[in-house]
């Protein structure tokens, strides 16, 4: 099983936007995925609620029921959508557990200040400091040809992280939340200039699965 923490404690950073998106790509795949719902919000549980019949499957579970969840479906891929606000302990434990952290940033100058206290937390963390978990930035809400992407690159620089890719801003997403899809779900004519944002994300998961598996 292949763990990824998608995480920022900033609310509205678009955790659960991620989370689910890449559960829906990897179910297209024939991949068997589970979404681990962290927080009380319960959006992501909802949007599975949502899901219609006839889409490729995803699971979920919460965090009291997560072990025998895990045991029953035994998932290739668990995405842990974090809380907001997630620090401390909890973020410590998180990241112990994960294979890859992923880290939305949406470019508001709070998003900035929230993010970067986030980041400077998550480098003291052992597994982090050591080097021995793949961590990277998804900008959120933002076209890669935009001067707030240029924003987000200014702001990560001097941190020596770079941006995997930037995910736009669409009311596709939105639609798609609402009616529990992924944009990897709806029709390739409504959807397909929102999917050219993903394969960087697709790659370095893919990367880091192979990479794990050469070590076992
Ligand atoms: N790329 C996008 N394009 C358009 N809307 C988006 C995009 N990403 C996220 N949103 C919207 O922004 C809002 C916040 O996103 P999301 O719920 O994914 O963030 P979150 O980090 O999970 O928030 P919370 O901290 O409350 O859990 C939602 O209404 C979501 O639909
Ligand atoms: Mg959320």
């Amino acid at each position: 099983m292949f763990t990824v923490v998608v995480a920022n404690p900033k609310g509205g950073a678009g955790k659960t936007t991620v989370a689910t998106n890449l559960a829906g790509y990897l179910a297209g795949k024939h991949q068997r995925v589970m979404i681990l719902d962290m927080d009380r919000q319960r959006s992501a549980t909802r949007w599975l609620a949502r899901r219609p019949r006839g889409f490729p499957e995803v699971r979920g579970a919460l965090p009291d029921a997560e072990g025998s969840a895990i045991r029953d479906y035994r998932p290739q891929w668990l995405i842990i959508d974090a809380p907001a606000a997630l620090h401390g302990a909890a973020l410590a434990e998180l990241v112990r557990r994960a294979d890859a952290v992923l880290v939305p940033v949406s470019t508001s100058t709070f998003d900035f200040e929230a993010t970067a206290d986030f980041l400077a937390e998550l480098a003291t963390l052992k597994p982090v400091k050591e080097g021995r978990r793949a961590l990277a930035i998804v900008g959120s809400r933002v076209d890669g040809r935009t001067v707030a992407a240029a924003d987000l690159d200014a702001f990560l620089a001097p941190l020596a992280l770079d941006v995997l890719t930037h995910i736009r801003d669409s009311q596709l997403y939105v639609h798609a939340a609402r009616e529990g899809l992924s944009v990897f779900d709806q029709p390739r004519s409504r959807a397909e200039e929102l999917w050219a944002d993903w394969p960087p994300v697709l790659h370095w998961l893919q990367r880091l699965v192979s990479t794990k598996a050469a070590h076992r």
